[in-house]
């Protein structure tokens, strides 16, 4: 196998680590304080930045929305611009961090920034960015991807871009306290599925990268059997190391990858506004069915060595009944659909030249169709 790995996000991990966030932004800095709809404000993040901050120049930027858009964080590129921010921070879940690292590559940009989205320009450079995780999910806190949205077009788009690593990222899992349902059972199945996004394709030759994988999936299905727990720090302090984890660009070096299920649920997404989680729950079982000839042999050792059976196609009903015990449901059907929802899907597939995706490059529009038509 080969592989490039660099990671270069420093991590802070535990309780009272927000305030070590002044050991690393420079004493000079004019930083944008960047937050969503307002949870940080009832559940004490937002003093403990503010403290953390006391010494810095600071502006604040909030309401990034979840599925942020261009449409919001222009606004912030703007202020950006006008007031020589040299620092962003980033405060919340996936969306605030993605939003920001648009904003650290737009806000240094002479052009359109939807041309990183459109895959048009490359980010050549980009401002700093701290990073302080409230919702552990997407893995955003220490990669370089981000999810960017434009409403006016309902689209849903990402790029990659080493510029946009963040600096830092403080995960103090204290935070999650103030987390509903809904979200931790999102953030578990996003965590789950970016795993099996890794993992459940062909076999490979690494014993490492695949026990690395089943214990991030048995982690996850431990805390799915333990969901009467999930107010404990304990509960909580697990999902946040194995979110991270998940996703942090290790798991899928060198070994092939597929990200066909978050192609096809980010476009139901930009369609109909499925939480990004929901939206992969409903995708996924039906995918492996459909591509079931190709991923036989990775379902079958996952059911081996993460759900104890001997059978690969248990395997997916074993990740169905997963999803149902923490609420998710799993038919496209529940989530507000209409009838266009396979056009929709597939045309926008199409337009974004994802016409062959998957590890084998073979889940071809008419797959996509039949994974729709199972799902509803
Ligand atoms: O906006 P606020 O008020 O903060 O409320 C948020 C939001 O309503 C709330 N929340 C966050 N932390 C909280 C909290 N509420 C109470 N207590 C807390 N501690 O949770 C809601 C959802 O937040 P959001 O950031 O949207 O969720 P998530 O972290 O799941 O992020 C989803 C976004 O990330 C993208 C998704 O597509 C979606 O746009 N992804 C990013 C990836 C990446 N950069 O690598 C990969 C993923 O696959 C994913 O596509
Ligand atoms: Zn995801």
């Amino acid at each position: 196998m080969t592989y490039t790995y660099h990671n270069p996000t420093l991590i802070e991990f535990g309780k009272q680590k927000i305030e070590s966030i002044s050991t690393y932004i420079p004493k000079n800095a004019k930083v944008l304080f960047v937050y969503g709809g307002g949870s940080i404000k009832k559940n004490g993040v937002y003093e403990q930045v503010v403290k953390a901050l006391e010494n810095y120049e600071v502006l604040e930027f909030s309401g990034v929305e979840p599925n942020p858009t261009v449409e919001t964080m222009n606004k912030a590129v703007k202020i950006v611009k006008e007031k020589n921010i040299n620092f962003i921070l980033a405060v919340g879940g996936g969306s605030v961090i993605d939003g920001c690292k648009y904003l650290a590559a737009a806000s240094l940009y002479e052009g359109d920034a939807w041309d990183f989205l459109d895959g048009s320009a490359q980010p050549t450079e980009a401002l700093p960015l701290g990073v302080i995780l409230t919702l552990p999910a997407t893995g955003s806190e220490s990669n370089c991807g981000s999810v960017v949205s434009r409403k006016t077009t309902n689209e849903k788009r990402f790029f990659f871009s080493p510029k946009v690593f963040p600096m830092f990222a403080v995960l103090d899992p204290s935070v999650m306290s103030s987390l509903n349902d809904r979200q931790l059972a999102n953030g578990l199945v996003d965590a789950f599925v970016h795993t099996c996004e890794q993992y459940i394709t062909y076999p490979n030759e690494s014993l490492l990268h695949d026990g690395y994988s089943e214990t991030i999936l048995k982690g996850l299905v431990s805390l799915a059997n333990n969901w009467d727990k999930r107010d404990t720090y304990n509960w909580q302090e697990n999902l946040m190391l194995l979110a991270n984890q998940a996703l942090n660009g290790f798991i899928g070096s060198g070994v092939p990858q597929d990200w066909a299920t978050h192609m096809i649920g980010h476009e139901l997404t930009a369609f109909y506004g499925l939480d990004h989680g929901r939206s992969l729950a409903v995708v996924q079982p039906q995918l492996l069915r459909v591509m079931f000839e190709d991923k036989k042999e990775k379902l079958l050792q996952m059911g081996q060595n993460v759900f104890n059976i001997n059978d690969a196609q248990k395997s997916i009903e074993k990740i169905e009944e997963l999803y149902h015990s923490l609420g998710v449901s799993t038919n496209l059907s529940d989530y507000g659909i209409d009838d266009k929802v396979v056009t929709n899907v597939t045309s926008a597939l199409e337009k974004h030249g994802m016409t062959a995706i998957g590890e084998n490059q073979n889940i071809t529009l008419d797959k996509v169709e039949k994974i729709l038509n199972l799902a509803i």
